[in-house]
């Protein structure tokens, strides 16, 4: 039984300022604006330079995300990311983070669950929130895929762009209209190698030869990874509604992952939503990771799209397999 109820107090979101479009793919590799947009729906993605790092982007990110809620910068006590990109394998990009903020002495972790990144990140927030161990949490969701792709994969390469997106999630007062109802997280590590970067860890450290055979890129099954991806993110929302006694006709806006528009207008199909209830941003930023939710709320609420007391639904699935959603009233 939890003690209190979460919020999302306000969101924000940075992507890098280098944007490049499927034109200019076009003329580095064997590939068209053509399939790109038909089957991907991208086509613009923004790229970190290379003294850019994720804790560059997560700080403004960060940083807009508590200006635009009443929280203040000392309030907030536990900081957490969601990455696979972080700026190294250790220590935590959340503690690079907290650094910047100078909020010494407040918790800060990373969570690797890819794609997910953001969804697994927020249910701990809010176990955090509901158990009354925090009040007031900074979560947020970066990845700087472009720095593990593979380019000579025709296949992935033209998918990845940077971002970062931020929340703040805090205690809900008993006459709070926002409040986080529900998360569902799910994982399955037997199809683990489906997407992957193989080398760089302690299974096959880093040497010239894995840097030669490009072994420190993402490998994906893009495939099986699409079918997974329809299919988890749809039984996790059907399963999270259920429980909560609400159907999707209850929910005024479906935040998805953004790694393919055919996905996202499948998942929406099954769901029985219609797509002027789906937030998609994914022609402007391409698959930012576990970046690709916070960007989209924090650009659908500050637009006004999405308002205080709406009903929204966040899906996501990554690499793990991982997959989970959300459900809360803004
Ligand atoms: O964010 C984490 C989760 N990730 C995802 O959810 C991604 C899931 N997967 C996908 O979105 C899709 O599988 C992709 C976009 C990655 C690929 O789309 P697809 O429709 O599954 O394409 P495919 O891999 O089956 O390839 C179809 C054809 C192939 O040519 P042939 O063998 O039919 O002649 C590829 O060589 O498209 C070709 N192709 C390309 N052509 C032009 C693959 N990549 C490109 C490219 N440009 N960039």
């Amino acid at each position: 039984m939890s003690i209190y109820k979460a919020k999302f107090s306000a969101f924000g979101s940075h992507a890098p300022a280098k944007v490049v479009n499927n034109f200019d793919l076009e003329k580095t590799m064997d590939t068209t604006d053509e399939w790109i947009r038909t089957r991907t729906g991208m086509f613009e993605r923004h790229y970190c330079s290379e003294d850019e790092a994720a804790s560059d982007l997560a700080i403004i990110a960060a940083t807009n995300a508590i200006e635009a809620s009443l929280v203040k910068y000392k309030d907030i006590d536990l900081i957490i990311t969601g990455t696979v990109t972080g700026d190294h394998a250790f220590p935590a990009t959340a503690c690079i983070v907290q650094k910047k903020l100078g909020l010494k002495g407040v918790p800060a972790f990373d969570v690797s669950a890819g794609c997910s990144g953001f969804i697994y990140a927020l249910d701990v927030a809010k176990t955090f929130v509901e158990n009354g161990s925090a009040q007031n949490v900074l979560v947020m969701g970066v990845d700087v895929l472009t720095k593990i792709t593979n380019w000579e994969d025709r296949g992935t390469c033209v998918l990845f762009g940077d971002g970062a997106g931020a929340a703040v999630v805090s205690r809900a007062q008993r006459n709070d209209i926002s409040q986080i109802i529900d998360c569902l997280i799910q994982a399955d590590g037997s199809q683990g190698d489906l997407l992957y970067q193989a080398a760089g860890g302690s299974r096959m450290p880093a040497s010239h030869a894995t840097v030669d055979k490009n072994l420190h890129t993402v490998y994906m099954e893009g495939n099986r990874i699409f079918k997974n991806a329809i299919r988890s993110m749809y039984s996790s929302t059907d399963e999270l509604l259920k429980r909560n006694k609400m159907s999707a006709e209850d929910v005024d806006w479906v935040i998805p992952h953004q790694a393919n528009l055919r996905i996202i207008e499948g998942l929406a199909s099954k769901l029985r939503v219609p797509m002027e209830k789906v937030i998609v941003n994914i022609e402007k930023y391409g698959n930012t990771s576990s970046a690709t939710i916070p960007l989209a709320l924090d650009e659908a609420t500050r637009s006004g799209k999405i308002r205080r007391g709406d009903v929204i639904l966040l899906t996501a699935f990554g690499a793990g397999l991982t997959w989970g959603s959300l459900l809360a009233r803004y």
